[in-house]
């Protein structure tokens, strides 16, 4: 079992600020833990289960946040966005204070499923291309996809910074117009390259899956959700050993 915590120190650790800031937020009367009006910051409480409420927003306690994230378009995934706002300003401000990062980018335009962190080795684990996890794209383009595109996109297209090949490991036609795609690296604009490569274009990208763990069928665009154990599970058993 964890040690016990003093709740300045717990709300610090969840980014609700300075730990001065945190002990005054208990000292005005706008912590809640369990339920129960916090009256000291040095209270000492197990983390375990933790249920805090701050400034009347409920808040689970995460030691390392990892959360799910449905993208929605026109937001850049960067703290410094520079054209578009940035997806960090749709995420409660804690999230930020404590250094949430995406773990890998999409554009501005393409939406879906994001994944966000603080933790390094989890963020470094799931970005590193030699860990293969797949990731699924629905693209929609404006011409037909024809089958010599997609065994062209399964044979390997060559993109104009890389001599070495990049490959789909699966296409699935869903219409004349709207192809999923499987990748496992993360080059810079590599399914609208690729799909370039092939004589098509993309008109829009939407990421439905990373690994094993699918964008939540009830998640709205702009909407997050923390992921737990059996979610990390499922993302753990997409890496290659
Ligand atoms: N490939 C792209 O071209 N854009 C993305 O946002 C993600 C993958």
């Amino acid at each position: 079992m964890a040690k016990p915590i003093s709740l300045e120190k717990i709300l610090f650790s969840q980014g609700f600020g300075t730990r001065r800031y945190c002990s005054d937020l208990v000292y005005a009367d706008l912590v809640k833990v369990n339920g129960e009006l916090a009256q000291d910051p040095e209270e000492r409480l197990s983390t375990e289960g933790l249920i805090l409420n701050v400034e009347g927003r409920d808040w689970e306690f995460h030691e390392k946040a990892y959360i799910a994230f449905n993208k929605p378009p026109d937001y850049e995934c960067s703290h410094k966005a520079t054209h578009h706002p940035s997806v960090y300003g749709l995420l409660p401000r804690p999230f930020v204070e404590r250094g949430l990062q995406c773990v890998g980018r999409l554009d501005y335009d393409t939406t879906g499923l994001l994944l966000i962190s603080d933790d390094g080795q989890f963020i470094h684990k799931m970005t590193s291309p030699k860990k293969n996890i797949g990731k699924v794209y629905e693209i929609a383009t404006p011409e037909p996809i024809t089958q010599k595109q997609i065994d062209h996109l399964l044979n390997g297209v060559v993109l104009d910074d890389d001599p070495k090949p990049c490959f789909a490991t699966a296409c699935r036609q869903l219409d004349e117009r709207k192809l999923a795609m499987t990748i496992v690296e993360g080059r810079y604009h590599q399914v609208k390259r690729m799909m370039a490569a092939v004589g098509n274009h993309v008109a829009k990208l939407h990421r439905t899956e990373i690994g094993q763990y699918s964008m939540p069928g009830d998640l709205a665009q702009g909407e997050w959700r923390w992921l737990y154990p059996d979610d990390l599970l499922r993302l753990a058993k997409s890496v290659d050993a």
